[in-house]
């Protein structure tokens, strides 16, 4: 039977990937500050996406959770926001209209600073300093001051959250993603290109249902779904204090949720089971992510799911899959077999992007995208082989012409990564490869018969 939780209960638990705050007094003044302040969402927005990736869960939805590695104090603005949000909406359109079903949209965004590091220090020639761990903490220059952890920068954080959230809203609600705007979403960039071209098709022959549903009589005027939609935020619960500071008890229910998104996911580093990440979000209302890598077996898998999901509550529990390409088939069956056999409801998510991150010629982090495609489609074969539902993507990308990841339609090469790297964390697909591969994910479940 487990013990009580209460939003401190994590604290008696190994706790793994914080940073070493030089002051305890500045840290508990920032959190002290931000406990203070309101919510970023609320517990009934929680409880809708919930509701959606239930659907999700039964087969009859898609999850498309997507946004930025990590997130900039420095490329904050309204127009990286609306690229985001635009390319975000394109392959929710593509993907809608491919696989027939609604497509959940959850964004990695408003709130996904804070990165987990494999090693504590990086050392260039012969200095060593600590390792950039996202805006949230320090800074990603080189240099001891950047690098020190700055308690100010959870409240940063946090007002950029709230800001990017209250963008987010309005242009979700205001207009900007109603279903007569579908060709507007489509940048310079990418409307000349092979997958802007079939996008645009799309887009054309949505029109024309349009037309024709108003033709046959349809009030396509009053009908909310055609005009507005919905983009939840997500991020890697990794700050437990930061987390613990936005906990708030929902006043109609009782339960307590983590109001800092209104879905939060554990990383791959911090998944043990006893560790106190998996204490501080088992206690919390909002719709749970866990990455599970190549190393994951199907004992562990199913513990995860009582603890996380006790209740078997559908939509509560969303696993994401990473797992690279070479494995993901062999890795992923033995626990889609496991979880279907146990009964739990689970999300199965693939993050196409983690297990296959390698070192270019220049020494850039980079990742191939024929690589990240064969991801997906080896997921989505092992999902056919266990009847089982392929029910999303988790991907990094950016609206942006970015050259981060090699390969794609326009075939970035290694030599031109430096053209345009501009990440501060992994390496994003730009507009026109997240197009693309919005394309291909359709066309994986199509081929195998899924959709
Ligand atoms: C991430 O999603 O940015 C990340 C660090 O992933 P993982 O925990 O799967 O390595
Ligand atoms: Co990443």
């Amino acid at each position: 039977m487990a013990k009580a939780w209460t939003p401190t209960s994590w604290q008696a638990f190994p706790v793994n990937q914080q940073p070493e705050w030089p002051d305890q007094g500045e840290l508990d003044r920032a959190l002290k500050q931000i406990a203070s302040y309101p919510p970023l969402v609320f517990a009934g927005e929680a409880r809708s996406l919930q509701a959606s990736l239930a659907q999700v869960c039964a087969g009859n939805a898609f999850l498309l959770q997507a946004g930025d590695c990590a997130e900039s104090f420095e490329e904050f603005s309204a127009n990286n926001i609306r690229e985001k949000l635009r390319v975000i909406l394109q392959m929710s359109v593509v993907l809608t209209y491919s696989l027939g079903v609604p497509v959940v949209k959850v964004g990695r965004i408003a709130g996904q600073f804070a990165k987990p590091r494999s090693s504590n220090m990086e050392k260039v020639g012969d200095i060593e300093l600590p390792s950039f761990r996202g805006h949230i903490v320090n800074s990603d220059a080189f240099t001891e001051s950047a690098r020190t952890p700055t308690p100010d920068r959870l409240v940063q954080a946090y007002n950029q959250s709230a800001a990017t959230l209250n963008l987010l809203r309005a242009f979700t609600k205001g207009g900007f993603a109603d279903l007569s705007r579908v060709h507007a979403w489509t940048q310079e960039f990418v409307a000349s290109s092979p997958e802007g071209q079939r996008y645009e098709q799309i887009a054309s022959e949505i029109d024309r249902a349009l037309k024709f549903m108003r033709a046959c009589g349809v009030d396509t005027e009053s009908n909310h779904s055609l005009h507005e939609t919905n983009v939840y935020t997500s991020h890697e619960a990794l700050l437990l204090g930061y987390e613990e500071a936005l906990t708030r008890q929902d006043s109609l229910t009782g339960a307590w949720y983590d109001c800092s998104a209104h879905m939060l996911w554990i990383g791959e580093r911090t998944r043990q089971l006893d560790s106190a990440h998996i204490e501080f979000l088992r206690g919390v209302g909002n719709p749970l992510g866990c990455k599970v890598g190549p190393t994951t077996d199907a004992e562990y898998v199913l513990e995860l799911c009582e603890k996380l999901n006790p209740a078997r509550i559908p939509g509560r529990l969303t696993l994401i899959s990473r797992m690279g390409a070479d494995k993901v088939e062999d890795a992923l069956r033995p626990l889609l077999r496991a979880v279907r056999d146990s009964g739990h409801p689970i999300v199965w998510a693939c993050d196409p992007m983690h297990g296959n991150t390698v070192t270019s010629a220049g020494g850039r982090k980079t990742r191939v995208f024929d690589r990240i495609c064969a991801e997906i489609d080896g997921f989505v074969r092992a999902h056919k082989a266990e009847g089982t539902w392929p029910g999303g993507i988790h991907v990094e990308l950016t609206g942006d012409d970015v050259t981060e990841c090699t390969g794609g339609a326009d075939n970035i090469l290694d030599s031109q990564l430096d053209d345009r790297y501009q990440t501060v964390c992994d390496p994003r697909l730009n507009g026109r490869q997240s197009l693309d591969l919005a394309f291909t994910v359709a066309e994986s479940l199509r081929s195998t018969g899924l959709a």
